[in-house]
């Protein structure tokens, strides 16, 4: 058993210097005191605490309706400029920042408003009926052509365009490159120039941060948010979000075949932050990333506390994309319906709650109070990176289609017609449904090509001996005494298998509560493994584990279970044919004291859709 890491330090406020043997003296960096690029320098001057007692108390809403419940787009009107909160410690603290999109009814240059501004719901009145009242109460002005609120629904070009090819960050051409720059450059000029449009670079980070550290209730419950994240609606949100955001670089730069680059990270030549993000003085450079993760330190896809590694990242790959992600729901998320609270990490699928956390958490910095930019989310949408980032997220969305052609998709209503607003290129407000994304091809964009062997094939190491799990049993606890506990010590139970041997189950790590939505909290879960053994994020007993990023959640979060499919990981054990039991050992890898278990089951696994 590796040294018990369980550990109350705080990750951003005791930095700790990891993957140290890849490390490389800095080249050139921008302070972030000065002369920063845009993006949104955080001002915390104002910051209030202590509403925390308010917002926690208040209790789970009820009132679910029976019929169709799909996630409605948020009224915009009533976005909260205030409400942008992250939780420390339990507490809900208000950022000096506003999150929602230009509001209307303040400024003076709206004629094509539909909406009266006391609705609760989208109006589709027609312009002309509204006309007279709104000319009198604003003074029509010239800024620009001016933007509408009035919601639209999204199309298509009738006209299929040249398809936007996304290109691999690490292998983009200079001239490429210089696209990019470009589209960011003019994206963060429309924040001087025209703070309003909602194309600048600030008002798209905030279109990220108000549909997830709470600007936005879910209409018809205002005790709700939205958040876009921990469910089913994770990967369709963000396919979305970048698809308008591409589609407003096209527009800046005047390329309509204009394509976000994607960060390659599931390669080993992309594992490393892409050199042109790196650059000082380079619209694409963010101050607020980690100072160690520059040059040749190379990513960690889980966050393991032992150092990264490329098999590592491989390791997870391979088990996030096939052996976890092995139905719909397992690898898209839980799901997330009008009037369901805010979903823990673990109802997030398998991609998301791994590779796609662990970059987060990686690129952030963790000096910062709330690991800004990348590694919260109210501020991710600041970094450039950020975009290349989710854009091999939704590739490994697509790859993940790929791999499982016979997998049925989910077809449940309510995902299919979730829905969500958008600004266009045309700085038209736009209405899409998750249906509509779910084949990109339809979209108008695709991925160049990059190997995916190096995963797909990955072979993780397998032991020859089985365990002898009778002796390990003794240095165990039953079950029942274990649990409810919390994982400020390591813990080592005994679970009983529904079959013997090498059989078809799930480990279900069930009731995990955390504390505080601030903090980095992650643990492992190992099968079998030796107490004196090496532990390590491919060794084969690793099952699997859990990294909670910081987030914001106003309502507390339920209680949920991590799922983890134990059938491939038996066979790399070689457990014994007549093993009834299991050793299962959780051990924290940050702030373990913050996590509660409420108990550990194995369940024969029942593939669902
Ligand atoms: Cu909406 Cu990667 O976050």
């Amino acid at each position: 058993m590796a040294s018990l890491q369980s550990s109350f330090a705080v990750l951003y406020t005791t930095p700790k210097p990891r993957n140290s043997a890849f490390m490389k003296p800095s080249r050139a960096r921008v302070s972030c005191n000065g002369g920063e690029s845009g993006g949104g320098r955080l001002d915390r001057r104002n910051m209030l605490f202590g509403l925390g007692g308010l917002y926690g108390a208040s209790s789970l809403v009820g009132g679910r309706k029976a019929e169709a419940d799909p996630l409605q787009p948020p009224d915009i009107s009533f976005c909260d400029h205030e409400g942008t909160t992250t939780t420390v410690s339990g507490r809900v603290v208000h950022l000096d920042t506003d999150c929602c999109p230009p509001d209307r009814s303040e400024r003076p240059m709206e004629v094509m408003s539909t909406r009266t501004p006391t609705s609760r719901f989208f109006s589709f009145e027609p312009t002309a009926s509204l006309l007279p009242r709104r000319l009198y109460t604003f003074q029509p002005l010239t800024v620009s052509p001016p933007f509408t609120d009035k919601v639209e629904e999204h199309m298509f070009p009738l006209i299929p365009e040249t398809p936007r090819v996304r290109p691999a960050a690490h292998r983009m051409t200079p001239e490429y490159l210089a696209k990019y720059k470009l589209a960011i450059q003019k994206m963060k000029e429309l924040d001087t120039t025209d703070p309003d449009d909602p194309r600048g670079f600030t008002q798209q980070a905030n279109v990220h941060c108000a549909y997830c550290n709470g600007p936005y209730d879910q209409v018809g419950f205002p005790n709700l948010d939205i958040q876009v994240h921990n469910s089913w609606i994770f990967f369709p949100f963000h396919r979305w979000y970048l698809y308008f955001f591409e589609r407003i670089c096209g527009e800046l730069i005047g390329d309509p075949t204009f394509a976000l680059p994607y960060w390659n990270w599931d390669h080993p030549d992309g594992m490393y932050m892409p050199k042109p993000f790196t650059e000082a003085y380079s619209p694409l450079y963010d101050c607020n990333r980690n100072q160690t993760h520059w040059g040749d330190a190379l990513v960690d896809l889980y966050l393991f506390d032992e150092g990264a590694s490329v098999d590592a990242n491989l390791n997870q790959m391979q088990q996030e994309m096939i052996v976890q992600g092995d139905t719909a729901l397992n690898f898209m998320g839980t799901p997330y319906r009008a009037g369901d609270p805010p979903h823990g990490v673990p109802l997030g699928g398998t991609s998301e709650r791994g590779s796609h956390i662990a970059l987060h958490v990686w690129t952030g910095n963790p000096q910062n109070p709330f690991h800004e930019n990348m590694g919260n989310f109210y501020s991710s949408g600041r970094d450039p990176l950020f975009y290349c980032h989710h854009a091999n997220v939704d590739r490994m969305w697509t790859i993940r289609n790929d791999l499982h052609p016979t997998v049925p998709s989910i077809d449940d209503p309510d995902f299919l017609n979730a829905a969500f607003l958008f600004y266009n290129e045309k700085k038209k407000l736009v209405k899409v449904k998750v249906s509509d994304c779910l084949n990109y091809k339809n979209m108008g964009y695709e991925y160049e090509a990059s190997d995916i062997s190096p995963w797909l094939n990955y072979v993780p190491p397998r032991r020859e001996i089985p365990a002898n799990v009778q002796e390990l049993a003794k240095t165990a606890q039953a079950t029942k005494q274990a649990f409810p506990a919390t994982l400020a010590e390591t813990i080592r139970v005994d679970v009983a298998k529904p079959s013997k041997g090498k059989a078809d189950e799930v480990l279900v790590i069930e009731g995990i509560v955390t504390y505080s939505n601030d903090e980095l909290i992650g643990f492992d879960v190992y099968v079998n493994d030796d107490e004196n053994s090496k532990d390590g994020p491919v060794s084969p007993e690793r099952a699997g584990g859990f990294t909670q990023i910081p987030h914001r959640s106003r309502t507390a979060e339920a209680p949920s279970d991590l799922r983890i499919v134990l059938t491939e990981l038996y066979k790399n054990i070689n457990i014994a044919d007549d093993d009834d039991i299991v050793v299962v050992t959780v051990v924290s890898r940050y702030n373990g004291g913050a996590v509660t278990i409420g108990g550990i089951k194995i369940l024969p696994r029942v593939p669902a859709a």
